[in-house]
């Protein structure tokens, strides 16, 4: 079985990783690496895959950055060259990037199935990118699996046949698990001269209605230097954010400074890390605040108090079973919500079903159950 499998961006490297390495290990599936180049720079693209141990792509479509309609349409127009020359039987696609969705267009166009791993989340916020990649990626897939239960219930409300959807749990949980020894030995707090046992939280944002006006993006930084005089804060810098940051006077020097900062009790700001560091990072932090998607699962799972910087999310599980709440943008609530979170921490409800670091498993076998003779068969 031939399967072309797609990589874009940062979270893309995590998740394909546990389904790359379940693939090598049956002689019957024949995996294709292709990566689209939407992330290049060394700390987000190759950084991942050195930590995640994922063999060099076969393909690299080098799209890098652009409007979304540029990204997607150049992803499009590189790959189905591709696609018309390896004539697989199955193009994989994770996540919600401009690449998930790109990919999964050109194979539809050429009779070719999609798996989508990752399916049926929902924030219901049709402003942002990613639920449109989403909702357009299923749209199009023969393959439907889904994390949660939410995903199940959010496609069989659009109408998606039930023999399409496989709960199959949670790819980046297998990526957190299979990694763990690794992680745990990563020196990044006596990089940053952390003391250990000493107390921190871990800041992400980079969503575009977050980071790219600069009120907006004002408010969230005074919100957190004032919780910056309760607990230093560790803030690893998207690239996008970097260049507001350094225009409104902020984090200028980047890691250089981040030492005194922490003892000072200030905002460290960091260069963009790898998986292991960022992930050390967050698994011995008092408190995460971010508006990513993944980090909301790996902070369920590492049982760390986690606040989401958004009005919506579409991982409902991270709430009900999880870590997670969804706070908003609210500067004062981000402040309050901050503290009373450090103060009664939540009490996590165990990991959510089927996140166990076995869903890799689970999808290369349900894809090896449809292979027919003539090639793959949607189900
Ligand atoms: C993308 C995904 C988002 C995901 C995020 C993870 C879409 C619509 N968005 O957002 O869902 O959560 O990746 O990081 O696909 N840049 C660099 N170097 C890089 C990559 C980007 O400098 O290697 C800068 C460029 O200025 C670029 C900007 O970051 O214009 C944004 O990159 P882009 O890939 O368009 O979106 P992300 O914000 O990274």
């Amino acid at each position: 079985m031939r399967i072309v499998n797609i990589v874009g961006a940062r979270p893309n490297f995590v998740k394909m990783a546990p389904l790359i390495r379940a693939m090598t290990r049956r002689p019957a599936f024949v995996p294709t690496l292709v990566h689209t180049g939407q992330h290049y720079d060394q700390a987000m693209s190759e950084q991942f895959f050195q930590d995640l141990d994922i063999r060099p792509p076969d393909f690299n479509l080098e799209v890098g950055s652009g409007s979304h309609a540029v990204q997607t349409a150049q992803v499009m127009e590189r790959l189905d060259p591709i696609l018309e020359a390896t004539r697989p039987d199955l193009v994989l696609v994770v996540g919600d990037v401009n690449s998930t969705l790109a990919a999964a267009i050109t194979a539809v166009k050429r009779s070719i199935p999609v798996a989508h791993v990752e399916a049926g989340l929902r924030s219901f916020d049709r402003s942002m990118p990613e639920e449109i990649n989403r909702i357009l990626t299923d749209a199009v897939a023969d393959f439907l699996f889904v994390t949660e239960e939410s995903g199940r219930v959010n496609l069989v409300k659009e109408g998606v046949d039930p023999a399409r959807i496989h709960f199959v749990g949670n790819v980046m949980i297998d990526a957190l698990q299979s990694s763990r020894r690794r992680w745990e030995n990563s020196s990044i707090l006596h990089t940053l001269g952390v003391e250990p046992g000493s107390t921190y939280a871990v800041l992400t944002l980079h969503r575009p209605s977050n980071v790219d006006d600069p009120g907006t993006l004002t408010n969230f930084l005074e919100a957190f230097e004032t919780l910056a005089r309760h607990i230093p804060i560790v803030f690893p810098v998207h690239p996008r954010v970097k260049q507001q940051l350094v225009r409104q006077g902020y984090g200028g020097d980047a890691q250089a400074d981040s030492r005194d900062l922490l003892q000072s009790k200030g905002i460290a700001y960091l260069e963009p890390l790898g998986y292991l560091d960022f992930v050390a990072l967050v698994s011995r932090a008092r408190l995460v605040l971010t508006d990513s998607g993944g980090i909301q699962e790996e902070a369920t799972i590492l049982g760390v108090p986690c606040l989401t910087l958004r009005d919506t999310t579409e991982r409902p599980v991270t709430v009900t079973h999880g870590t997670n709440r969804i706070i908003g943008s609210d500067p004062r609530r981000i402040v309050d919500e901050s503290l009373e979170t450090l103060a009664h921490p939540p009490r996590p409800s165990g990991a959510p079903p089927l996140w166990d670091g076995h869903a890799a498993e689970r999808i290369i076998e349900i894809l090896g159950e449809h292979r027919k003779p003539t090639g793959l068969t949607p189900a």
